[in-house]
């Protein structure tokens, strides 16, 4: 291990004096309870099998605690996100994007040392090696920048075979830091890839986020110099995506990882399901909405009330989520902030215009009001990224570089714990009952 980078603390402040009591068929079982450590009171059902031969079901796991985290504590009811037990709005105000992603990889803000010593890891791995820069050639040009970032993240294990399982400390730091860095080398380099203009090479003497500026934007006969206001409101959006508890790409992520999957396979796994639109896609389908409602010249009440008739099959992107069920706070910062850049960058958007009316409509209707229906983190999130010059395709794939830490943070969870399980959930099956295999010429 490094010196100084410290282990994530788990299983902290847990209690299990209570107990539920559950009746089957008029046979009575105690189940523990168990309290973390903002009270967060779950049953714990790991033995109800055993105990009573059956299981819970959960579609689509809207009560399941998966598992213990000491990584991101949310509370949907008031609207509080906490990374470390750090508010997301301190974060916001006073932090940057590296330093976030050290507290969520190891579990503290980092010392000036520690911090020094990170960004020089991050430093070191921020080039991909030259033949992997080929693989770039295998794509189409149609390509979407997700699945080839997914594709590259698998690719880059193979060229570090010592670190596929990285279980000691020295490997982990190491392979976090290069994922971490490279991430954003791929994700430029398929853009020009994409655009057809030469990759650009990472810059050492850059930061974190002007070096992914400069290879997003840098020409060989043409450097770009990103404005400071440019750099702030691109570390604020990553802060913002850097973690978020159980969501479904850092299951995925989790899931993946407890089969001992190494830790790139299991983050390729992550950005794969971070790209549906129901989640990390959708800020891509925000601006995508907006922009047809803008082409169109659609009315927005209009819009809404197609977003509301169930026979549509049109949501409103941007808006619910499965968590927050008062307001989002990502989402809140980032609006706030949209003002800020766009008049900082001299910019004037009529997609925000869109987007704050499409968001008033909604917040005074029954129907959003009723199902507790907020603005989520990619609302607005995709007016700052336009404004930065982030093409529409990319957006996902800046949510994939900012949940990058968390990612890394939960991969390592699951193989710090000290009872590491597969990752395996019961079904109830609804199938045909057992039947007897019929030959061809019997067959309808
Ligand atoms: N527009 C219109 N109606 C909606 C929306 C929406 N955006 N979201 C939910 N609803 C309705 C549902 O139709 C349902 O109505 P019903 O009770 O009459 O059947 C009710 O609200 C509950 O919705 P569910 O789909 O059960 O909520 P769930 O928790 O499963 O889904 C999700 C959450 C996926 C975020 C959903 O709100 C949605 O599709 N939003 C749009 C996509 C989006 O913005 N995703 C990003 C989420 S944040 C993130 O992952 C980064």
């Amino acid at each position: 291990m490094r010196d100084g980078h410290r282990r994530p603390p788990t299983d902290k402040g847990i209690s299990m004096n209570k107990t539920a009591t559950l009746t089957i068929d008029g046979k009575s079982y105690e189940l523990p309870v168990v309290i973390g450590t903002e009270n967060e009171v779950g049953i714990d059902i790991s033995q109800l099998r055993s105990m009573t031969g059956c299981i819970t079901l959960d579609d689509s796991y809207a009560n399941t605690g998966s598992c213990q985290s000491a990584v991101t504590f949310i509370d949907g009811e008031k609207g509080i996100l906490r990374y470390r037990g750090y508010p997301i709005e301190e974060l916001a105000e006073k932090s940057n994007f590296v330093e976030v992603a050290y507290l969520l990889i190891f579990g503290e803000l980092p010392n000036t040392k520690q911090l020094a010593e990170f960004r020089s890891l991050l430093m070191e791995h921020e080039f991909i090696h030259e033949d992997l820069r080929n693989h770039f050639e295998g794509f189409p040009p149609s390509a979407h920048p997700m699945a080839i970032l997914s594709a590259m993240m698998n690719a880059m294990g193979c060229y570090q075979p010592d670190l596929l399982q990285p279980a000691e400390d020295t490997h982990f730091v190491d392979a976090a830091a290069r994922i971490m860095s490279k991430v954003r080398t791929i994700a430029a380099a398929s853009y020009k890839k994409s655009i057809g203009y030469p990759m650009m090479y990472p810059r050492p003497d850059l930061p974190y986020v002007p070096n992914f500026l400069h290879m997003m934007f840098s020409k060989p006969n043409a450097p770009y110099e990103p404005s400071p206001e440019v750099v702030a409101a691109l570390n604020l959006l990553l802060i913002m995506h850097a973690d978020h508890e159980q969501n479904c790409s850092t299951s995925t992520v989790r899931m993946v990882g407890s089969s001992l999957a190494n830790l790139y396979a299991s983050v390729a796994a992550g950005i794969c399901a971070l790209w549906g639109r129901l989640h990390g896609g959708a800020n891509q389908a925000v601006v995508q909405m907006l922009l047809g409602i803008q082409q169109s010249g659609e009315d927005l009440k209009s819009y809404v009330a197609k977003v509301k008739d169930k026979k549509s099959n049109i949501r409103l992107m941007g808006f619910g989520h499965r968590v927050y069920k008062n307001f989002d706070p990502r989402s809140r910062i980032i609006k706030g902030a949209c003002d800020k850049v766009l008049a900082q960058l001299g910019i004037r958007d009529p997609l925000l215009d869109i987007a704050k009316q499409l968001e008033e409509i909604a917040l005074s209707d029954p129907y959003f009001l009723e199902r507790k229906l907020y603005p989520n983190v990619d609302f607005y999130s995709g007016i700052i990224l336009r404004a930065i010059g982030i093409p529409v395709d990319m957006f996902p794939v800046m949510f994939a570089i900012g949940r990058m830490p968390g990612w890394i943070a939960h991969w390592r969870e699951v193989h710090l714990s000290p009872n590491p399980r597969i990752y395996r959930p019961r079904q109830i099956y609804i199938g045909s009952p057992m039947r007897h295999y019929t030959p061809m010429e019997q067959r309808q």
